[in-house]
């Protein structure tokens, strides 16, 4: 069975863009620019004007965008980097990759890194932070570059979930060495298949992703610097993302509407954490809208029986994926936080009713819960 309020809507977005996105494809298709072409260059300068950098380089995914910029940052084998458990899992692996050791650390209650515990994890052996600006809200990111700073540390931004989020007015992937990014179908500025980029205002590090993503080979000379990888955004991704990029403040605008809009209904629901924090310095973009509740496994049962999708992410936390050989750290919080968040269906196109529906039924999951003799208030 369908659901009556889907997580995300690909076709409708699609239809929405139809003949600008069929002519950037076809266009590329008819010219025969299939690789590292004009369309690649220019997606690259728009992206990096939008977040105020000099330079983006295009990958295929946001996976190499952080194991490019980490390999930029020095690290390597014998290195510590510091993150979060609380993450999707590339974060880590592209740590790992680099043959350094991943530091995980807790979380606080915007599920971002926990500034308070980021200094006490710094060892002579960390080379590196990564800060991951989760669910489309940036990270403390004056306390994490003071901690950098003091350390000589270099910051690798995951602004994955963080297209076009800012704090104070900087945009995510502006702050520290380099910005990794995800085009992944389903992010605020998605392709139609994978896609990542990398930013930043350093010429070396610019240099050193560029080679890298072509195998190690400069361009221009045929050399091989490297032995690098297969990582090159797919140019006909890049034809799509310059036509939607455009697109992105208005849809930042859309989607915090529609946070709006579940705040206006939910917020007085006790026992219901919303993900409204302090907006004095930050704007959030909503990457996905994630309720906290102890009741999470029986609310998302019953909206899924009411045709409402959601997701959790995550279920489990990650050290708990025995196949990662991660060391089990102590991270309270973040255990707690994968029995209690849930995402809702936040996209572009999700529409006013929609969110009514998911409201309604959240709502009527709260007041079953109170009128139930056996279970009482949640
Ligand atoms: C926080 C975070 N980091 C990294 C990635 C990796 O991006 P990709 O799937 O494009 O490799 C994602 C993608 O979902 C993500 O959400």
């Amino acid at each position: 069975m369908p659901f009556r309020v889907p997580f995300v809507d690909p076709r409708a977005h699609y239809r929405a863009l139809k003949p600008a996105i069929d002519a950037a494809i076809t266009g590329c298709l008819s010219t025969g620019d299939l690789v590292y072409r004009r369309q690649l260059r220019e997606f690259e300068e728009q992206f990096a004007s939008v977040v105020g950098v000099r330079y983006a380089v295009g990958v295929n995914s946001g996976y190499h965008a952080l194991h490019f910029s980490l390999l930029a940052a020095g690290v390597g084998p014998g290195d510590e980097v510091i993150t979060v458990a609380h993450t999707f899992v590339a974060t880590v692996s592209a740590i790992v990759h680099c043959g350094a050791r991943p530091v995980l650390i807790d979380v606080g209650p915007d599920y971002n890194l926990d500034p308070d515990q980021l200094e006490q994890a710094v060892t002579p052996q960390t080379r590196a932070i990564v800060p991951v600006h989760l669910n489309g809200r940036i990270c403390e990111m004056d306390r994490v570059m003071a901690v950098a700073e003091r350390y000589g540390l270099a910051v690798v931004e995951d602004a994955a979930q963080a297209i076009g989020a800012t704090y104070r007015g900087k945009v995510a992937g502006s702050f520290g060495l380099a910005g990794c990014f995800s085009f992944y179908p389903f992010k605020i500025l998605g392709g139609f298949g994978d896609g990542g980029a990398v930013t930043t205002d350093d010429p070396k590090a610019a240099r050193l992703a560029s080679l890298l993503r072509y195998n190690g080979e400069d361009r221009q000379t045929g050399e091989y610097h490297y032995h690098g990888y297969t990582a090159l955004l797919d140019n006909v991704q890049a034809a799509v993302l310059s036509v939607k990029l455009p697109y992105l403040s208005q849809w930042i605008a859309a989607r915090r509407e529609i946070a709006a809009r579940y705040r206006q209904g939910l917020q007085e629901i006790r026992g219901l954490a919303l993900p409204h924090f302090d907006e004095g310095h930050c704007v959030d973009i909503f990457q996905n809208y994630v309720i906290r509740t102890t009741a999470r496994d029986a609310l998302r049962a019953y909206l899924t029986d009411h045709g409402i999708e959601t997701l959790v992410h995550w279920p489990k936390p990650m050290w708990e994926h025995r196949g990662l050989g991660l060391e089990p750290p102590h991270l309270p919080e973040t255990e707690r936080i994968c029995r209690e968040v849930l995402s809702l269906p936040l996209s572009v196109e999700t529409t006013p009713e929609q969110v009514d529906q998911v409201v309604e039924a959240v709502r009527a999951f709260y007041g079953e819960r109170v009128a139930s003799p056996r279970e009482g208030r949640a």
